[in-house]
């Protein structure tokens, strides 16, 4: 008898706890350290999907509009707003406790030409400019006003050599259009937290330029709140000591720091198409495309044990780190499957293609569960 019952038990108790874990979720396992979020698109808030808004409800805690508060979706046209879909958005969140984080209100890219320019086509001076900036931060933040969680205010404003990038906000308005975007923000919701959001501002010589931008608003007592750091990654970079040396560098200025659009590419990637540079796209080739019937075991592993590498270095600066969010529900909503190249079937994130818990998310809960 005692020797069918302690193997009985033994299996009992080994299935408790694997049920234990998969009943935790993302949220719930890192309610202590940091907020977990995820992208959403408009098909997942139109219902069209209808496993997507539950899960995401259960999974996360947090949201951020992956394209609907972009300028040329909420505001595609002088004068016209479309507060529709972000609004569903938000709503949502609200309905199920979650926090709204809004992306992004000053940009180079996926802001319509008009915005630089007059009803002839020329250029906009200076002023207009700045009254156009203003106008839409005042009108979107002040739309959202004690419901949105923090603004990503300015996005990629540095170059990776850390210089300013050259854009039509630097060009026509001067150095100081990142001083004004954040001021705006603050008078259209001085509740809000506000964020400057880059890619690869981990690297050295790119933080190296965007810690000027952050002292430089400090010492003008103008509010910045945090730094999002998109972690758009892969397998094999960047190296795991750079994320963790930049975090403590942010910190050390008072920054909240966030993780923002994290993915872990597992696919071949020409160097060129390191980071989020979204005008760099190469041509399909099917060796860039090894994956297509599933992902094979080493490779799994790999992207496991980077995902339990990264978090284990986000717990220990948890004192900074407010918040992590995936750029993407499940593998097959990641822009990592068309960008940089089209066509491919990537598995940079937590969930399969049906919802499934991967190795990594098990990985990455376990981490939390580790220092309970
Ligand atoms: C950048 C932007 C995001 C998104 C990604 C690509 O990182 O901040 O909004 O467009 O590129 O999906």
């Amino acid at each position: 008898m005692k020797k069918i019952l302690i193997p009985a038990i033994a299996a009992f108790v080994i299935l408790l706890s694997s049920c234990g874990s998969d009943e935790t979720t993302l949220g719930k396992a890192y309610e202590d350290h940091f907020l977990i979020g995820t992208a959403i698109n408009g098909m997942q808030i139109s219902g069209a999907d209808p496993q997507a808004l539950p899960f995401i409800a259960s999974q996360f805690n947090s949201v951020t509009a992956e394209n609907e508060m972009k300028w040329e979706r909420i505001h595609p046209q002088p004068g016209v707003y479309n507060f529709g879909v972000a609004d569903s958005i938000v709503d949502f969140a609200e309905r199920n406790g979650m926090k709204v984080i809004g992306h992004v209100l000053v940009w180079h890219s996926q802001t319509p030409w008009w915005v630089f320019q007059d009803s002839l086509g020329n250029q906009l001076t200076r002023d207009a400019l700045l009254e156009r900036m203003r106008e839409h931060i005042h009108t979107v933040v002040g739309h959202y006003k004690g419901r949105v969680l923090g603004w990503d205010v300015v996005n990629e404003a540095v170059n990776e050599d850390g210089s300013l990038r050259k854009t039509k906000w630097l060009e026509i308005i001067g150095e100081d259009y990142i001083e004004k975007a954040f001021i705006f923000a603050n008078e259209a919701d001085p509740d809000a937290e506000l964020y400057y959001n880059d890619y690869n501002n981990e690297e050295p010589a790119k933080l190296a330029g965007v810690i000027p931008i952050i002292k430089n608003l400090q010492a003008k007592g103008i509010r910045i709140d945090g730094v999002g750091i998109q972690g758009h990654w892969h397998l094999d970079s960047p190296d795991m000591a750079i994320v963790d040396k930049s975090i403590g560098e942010y910190g050390a200025l008072g920054m909240k720091v966030m993780i923002t659009e994290m993915e872990i590419n597992v696919l071949p990637t020409p160097t060129r198409f390191y980071g989020a540079e979204i005008s760099n796209r190469g041509a399909y080739l099917d060796s860039l495309n090894p994956y297509v019937d599933g992902l094979p075991d080493s490779v799994q592993t790999q992207l496991t044990d980077r995902y339990a590498e990264l978090f284990r270095i986000l717990l220990k600066h948890d004192d900074a780190v407010t918040r992590v969010t995936f750029w993407g529900v499940h593998d097959g909503y990641s822009w990592k499957n068309g960008w940089p190249i089209p066509g491919r079937t990537n598995y940079p994130l937590l969930f399969d293609r049906n919802y499934g818990l991967k190795p990594a998310y098990h990985a990455v809960i376990k981490e939390a569960e580790k220092i309970k």
